[in-house]
Formats: structure tokens, sequence, C-alpha cells
């Protein structure tokens, strides 16, 4: 029988990617998902998805019925979210996700993917670090990411089977984009400014992702065996993933003609450092590969956003930012002071109109 799959956040970068990777893979998927980024499309909508549009705090038992399992990829997606209202962080990545789980267990889902982050380590420039070493979240989304871990790892038991994907920053094309993450944003700079901006000395590390690597491990992870997964927290990609910002930069300069490197002194430069340990992944999954190179991606950005002629209001538009899109939900009264939508069924989203060819 075809296992059906709840992908929750399917409508945001990742999920965008995700779902219909596990639906062309033949997998019965339903979506689950407010849509605080419908219309935020940068290119041709992603593949239809049978959906349940619904707040993750409102789950009903019901809403779990006939899953087989569940990607959990719903949340408030950055430090910059939760720095605006630590609560709803908390409510939503945290006390919704549990739940979730609860209600996944009780309705006999076996497996159950968390989307982590490689936010909640330390982040001292010395340490590598590997699953065991010691959390150390700095940011309420940090937090949120850390408690729910905790909190569903302690619903494991023989019939449910929770495994965390840590993720690094990631990058790549997505019918949702983002420009508000590091590589994404700063070929969309050099691409619509001819200017590669850092802020800051461009040292501090970051583990980087291509999106289809982190979707194809999500499939990958979810069909292996269930002893080799249950209750398991991985690291998610591999060794070379792990990149200096600065290094990040002259890759996007070499792949776009022209740009020059601008460092700014930013006193409130983002100085987060981490180099992650993949180990466990490659030792769990050694027939499992990561296809993309940071070169191979800074130039698949450059290419699609060159057929297309993006220009520089498209890449600061604020759908492409979570934090300003929701800002900007927010003060036209279409989403309310609990961060859900004002009105039943929320109002239709022009479309974003640009980028067709994509
Ligand atoms: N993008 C990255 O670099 C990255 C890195 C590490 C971890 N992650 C994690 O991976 C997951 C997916 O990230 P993304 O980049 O696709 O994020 P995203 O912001 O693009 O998408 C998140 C989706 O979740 C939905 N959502 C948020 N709150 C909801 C709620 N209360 N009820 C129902 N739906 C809700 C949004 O509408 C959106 O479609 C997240 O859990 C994120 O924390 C992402």
């Amino acid at each position: 029988m075809t296992m059906r799959v709840l992908v929750t956040g399917h409508q945001g970068y990742v999920g965008s990617i995700l779902a219909p990777l596990l639906l062309e893979a033949g997998y019965d998927v339903v979506g689950l998902d407010t849509e605080y980024y419908a219309g935020c499309t940068l290119g041709p909508e992603a593949a239809h998805v049978p959906t349940i549009r619904k707040d993750l705090r409102d789950l009903e038992p019901s809403d779990l019925e006939g899953a087989d399992a569940v990607v959990h990829l719903a949340a408030l997606s950055n430090d910059p979210i939760g720095n605006l209202n630590e609560a709803w962080t908390e409510e939503i990545n945290f006390e919704a996700s549990v739940r979730l789980a609860e209600l996944a267990r009780a309705a006999g889902v076996s497996r159950f993917l968390f989307s982590s982050s490689c936010i909640m380590y330390g982040m001292s420039e010395a340490a590598v670090v590997t699953e065991e070493s010691p959390l150390d979240p700095k940011t309420a989304y940090a937090r949120s990411k850390v408690k729910a871990e905790q909190a569903i790892a302690a619903l494991a038991d023989g019939g449910f089977s929770p495994t965390f994907l840590r993720n690094g920053t990631i990058y790549g094309l997505s019918p949702r984009m983002r420009f508000d993450t590091v590589l994404n944003n700063l070929v969309g700079s050099a691409i619509t400014t001819g200017r590669v901006v850092l802020h800051g000395d461009g040292r501090p590390w970051r583990p980087v992702a291509h999106v289809q690597d982190v979707a194809r491990a999500f499939q990958h992870v979810l069909e292996a065996p269930r002893a080799l997964v249950h209750n398991q927290a991985f690291n998610n990609g591999e060794d070379g993933m792990n990149h200096q910002i600065l290094e990040l930069a002259q890759t996007v300069m070499e792949a776009v003609p022209g740009s020059q490197l601008e460092c700014l002194a930013s006193p409130d430069a983002d100085q987060r450092t981490y180099k992650t340990d993949f180990t466990k992944f490659a030792r769990t999954f050694p027939e499992f590969r990561f296809t993309w190179s940071v070169r191979a991606g800074a130039r698949e950005l450059y290419e699609a956003f060159k057929t297309v002629g993006l220009r520089h209001d498209d890449f600061t538009d604020r759908r492409f930012t979570r934090l300003a899109w929701l800002r900007h939900l927010l003060e036209t009264g279409r989403l309310n002071g609990s961060l859900r939508w004002s009105h039943h069924p929320p109002p239709a989203m022009p479309h974003a109109g640009v980028l067709e060819a994509l």
C-alpha cells in the first residue's frame, strides 16, 4: 500500500522542493500549512499537493488520520522572527511541534522526521560539533529547536520513531525563494548590484547545504531501516559543507562576472560560527551522496537569475525575506496579534508575478 506522508510547512522554501519530490517518488503526500508565504513565489508555483490549510497550533486528531509518516518542516524559520516575538516561536516551533508528535504517535504514525538546525550548538570557533556536543542555543529560535527535539525524543517508543535532521544554512533555487539565507543573499546581491556584500570580517564558519540535497536526504532517512534512525539526531550533510563566509563570497564573485567584494564594518554583524562534523550521517548512510557544491549552487543561482533578469526590486522584495513579509502581514492587519490570519479563509495573495520563466 502507498505510504501516506503528512508534510507540514510544505509551502515554504524547503517544503516546495521536498513535497513534490516525495509525490514524484510515489508517496501519498498531504501538506499542512497556514500559508504565510502564499504568493511569495519566485517563478512558477510548486507542483500541487493536497493541502490542509491550517495553523499548526490548531491541529485536531483527525488531521493525522491515515498518516504513516510525518515530515515536520513548519516553523518560524529564523532568529530574526524569534527576536520579533519570542512567544510565537515558542508556541509554534516548540509547543505545537510537540503536540503534533503526540497526535502522530496516538494516530499510529511510525516515522516522524523533524527539521532541526545546527544553530543549536555552541558557537566557538575552535569547536567541531558532533551530535553528542553540548547544545548551547543562544536565541529563541535555537532554544525552540532544542526544546522540541528533547520533548519529541521523550515520546519515542516501539511504535513511534522520531528522527532529528539538523540542517546547516540552506541555499539553492526554490519556488518559495528566500533571500535571507547566506548564499542566496550573496548571489542575489552580486547579480543585482555588482557587489558581494559582507557584514563583518567574513571569518565565521557555516555549514551550508543545497535545498535539493536536503530534500533527498530527508527522503533517504524516511526510507532507511527503522533501527538506523530510531530516536537519532543527524547533522544533515557531509564533510566539505563547512565554509567561512568570506570563502562563500569569493565563490560567488567567481560565479558572477564583474562582481566586487565589499566588506562593511558592522558591529551588529552575525558572528555565529560553527563547524559541523557530519561523520555520523556518512557512517549511517554510506550509500547516500550529497551532489551539490557551493560553486555549482552559486552558478545555478546566477544562471537562473540572469535568464530571467532578476532586478534589485525583486531581490529586496519583502516576499523573499521571512521577517519582512510577516511584519507586512501584521502591519496590514492580515495577521493578528497571535500570528494567525485575521479572516478565514485568508485573503488571496497576489502572485509575485516575476520570473515566470524560472
Ligand atoms: N532554510 C534554512 O536555511 C534552514 C536551516 C535549518 C533548519 N531549517 C528548518 O527547516 C524547516 C523549513 O525551513 P524553510 O526554510 O522552508 O522555512 P520557510 O519559512 O520557508 O517555511 C516554513 C513554512 O512553515 C509554515 N508555517 C510556519 N508557521 C506555521 C504555523 N503556525 N502553522 C502552519 N504552518 C506554518 C509557513 O507558512 C511556511 O510555508 C524549518 O523548520 C526551519 O527551521 C531551515
